[in-house]
């Protein structure tokens, strides 16, 4: 199997492209779209979930694991857009919310009804003596972690909103279902799957209060030590019998150690990770709902402990900067208004660069922005809204509430695909179900194929990963760690070097490199200012990041 040569593309199914006016993207719309993402190179598309679902929380509440919401389109759709992908050679991962279903499940409905079967499917407890619920946990999104199960007086474990049920996984019984999910998409021809929250799924039978901070609360249901077990048991009845197909599992804090066992070849669990300490670089005292100067050398440092955590003890990385549940980075960690294309290519390099397998999150290729938003009701994300009310309970101003939502909602990242200048983007003939980022009329993909210069440097990231092995295979190591403004690190293969560095602010800065770099027998091979000589004492633009070869 290689799949270290394959990028892969995440299209937001919601607003990615909507082909029936009803102003939510459907499968039709990505099968639309192929040609695009075919010139862009990618390999596989990351489809978030399209099943049918109450949309409590986007759909990662899902109500039916083997079945297409009919807002998306039909089964044929999906089977149309996967042979229509196989003829360009782009293949499909689909996401997987296999930790908790919707109550609106038959299972759950079931299960509130009465039936024994079912009930042992869910993590259902009575409340403790001297306190309102089983355990104190938190919800990720709020308030309680535990719901009233009807009227039984019982109360289920639900780890974010109340109407995503929390599974148990002890019952092997929830395990073979999970199995039989995963087989159904296979045998459609899907070849990845990305699985959510993946971690939390191995709860004890015992339950047991936090009794100190937040990490201590998680810890009581992250990545306990059977999560390994039930992956493996999961890969040797499903993907593990297609090697060509790839996962990549979504861990919920995660460890550096538990991620090598999750995608060490020999165990027999994942092809890769996605772990987000490097986004979690802008939360001071672990507080998501600030505004707060994101800290550079901490994000180089979490970028590198995992290269090397992972890379040199046969894990592997999936590298991203953004996705559904994230600002985007050009606004958070570059410039989205002056220097928005070198700030969009120079964090795109800097990620391509690196060892593991990039994922390009739709519109970063165009280099799509936080919308900035500046009214409640222009949110739709649940996070967001109970996030408000904490802020405003907590004595915060609306006016500072949203400047914060503005800052951190999932929301900025789920706006629209902006296509072209022509109302809403080109994305709906209707409505769209949540507003576009106003600058849609200046950026949008029909202007960027055109003449920017994002799209074809992405094209160029993605190509060489093609041709260069040693992007794909060599090793890496950092230079200048502890330097304020410029990243710099360096991959080796067979004799072959590439060193990269590149400014991560929007001063120029000179770096004398000769303590880490000999020679000057170096080429230039990539940088998003173009050529460039190379020097001992580099000068780097804002945001400039280039790549030079021993070669
Ligand atoms: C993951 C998803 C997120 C969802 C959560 C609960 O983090 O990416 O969108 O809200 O899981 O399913």
């Amino acid at each position: 199997m290689n799949f270290k040569d394959k990028v892969i593309y995440q299209a937001y199914t919601k607003s990615f492209n909507d082909t029936d006016g009803n102003g939510l993207g459907d499968i039709k719309g990505v099968t639309e779209k192929l040609p695009y993402l075919e010139k862009l190179g990618i390999d596989m598309v990351w489809l978030n979930p399209f099943y049918p679902s109450p949309q409590n929380d986007n759909g990662y509440d899902i109500a039916d694991y083997t079945a297409v919401d009919p807002m998306y389109g039909t089964m044929e759709d999906v089977e149309e857009m996967i042979a229509e992908g196989e003829k360009r050679g782009i293949q499909f991962m689909f996401d997987l919310v296999l930790n908790h279903t919707s109550t609106e499940h038959e299972w759950f409905q079931k299960a509130l009804a009465g039936d024994k079967k079912y009930q042992d499917y869910y993590i259902i407890r009575d409340p403790v003596e001297g306190q309102d619920f089983p355990t104190n946990w938190e919800s990720k999104f709020g308030g309680p972690s535990w719901e009233q199960f009807g009227d039984t007086g019982k109360f289920y474990l639900s780890l974010f909103d109340p109407t995503q049920a929390d599974l148990d996984w002890r019952n092997p019984e929830v395990r073979e279902e999970a199995a039989k999910i995963v087989q159904f998409w296979i045998d459609k021809g899907v070849k990845g799957f990305r699985f959510d929250v993946i971690n939390l799924i191995g709860k004890d039978e015992e339950l047991v209060n936090a009794t100190g901070d937040i990490d201590q609360e998680k810890s009581l249901y992250t990545d306990r030590p059977i999560v390994h077990d039930y992956l493996r048991e999961l890969n040797q009845k499903t993907f593990g019998n297609h090697p060509e197909v790839i996962t990549v599992g979504e861990m919920s804090s995660t460890s550096i150690e538990s991620s090598i066992g999750y995608t060490h070849p020999d165990n027999d669990e994942l092809t890769m990770v996605f772990s987000f300490h490097h986004l979690k670089v802008d939360y001071p005292n672990k507080e998501k709902w600030s505004k707060a100067p994101f800290d550079f050398l901490e994000l180089k440092e979490i970028m590198h402990d995992w290269q090397i955590g992972l890379g040199e003890n046969g894990g592997w990385n999936a590298l991203f900067w953004n996705n559904h549940d994230q600002p985007r980075t050009v606004s958070r960690f570059g410039d989205d208004e002056k220097y928005r294309e070198k700030s969009a290519t120079g964090q795109g390099h800097i990620l391509h660069f690196m060892q593991g397998t990039p994922y390009v999150y739709m519109g970063e290729e165009i280099g799509m922005t936080n919308p900035h938003f500046t009214e409640l009701d222009q949110y739709r994300d649940i996070e967001s809204h109970n996030a408000y009310k904490e802020l405003i309970a907590k004595g915060k101003t609306p006016e500072e509430s949203l400047e914060i939502l503005a800052e951190k909602s999932r929301d900025n990242g789920r706006t629209p695909m902006q296509w072209s200048a022509e109302e809403n983007g080109g994305f709906t003939s209707g409505t769209p179900w949540l507003q576009l980022a106003d600058n849609y009329k200046e950026i949008n993909v029909e202007k960027e194929l055109e003449s920017g210069e994002i799209f074809p440097y992405y094209q160029k990231l993605i190509q060489l990963r093609k041709e260069h092995a040693i992007m794909r295979d060599g090793s890496y190591a950092s230079m200048f760690l502890d330097h304020e403004q410029v990243w710099a690190y360096r991959r080796q293969l067979d004799g072959e070097e590439w060193i990269t560095f590149a400014n991560f602010y929007d001063t120029p800065v000179s770096i004398d490199i000769s303590s880490e770099v000999d020679g000057d027998k170096w080429n230039y091979l990539l940088g998003n200012y173009g050529e460039k000589a190379f020097s001992q004492v580099l000068e780097l633009a804002p945001y400039e990041a280039v790549t030079f070869t021993n070669k």
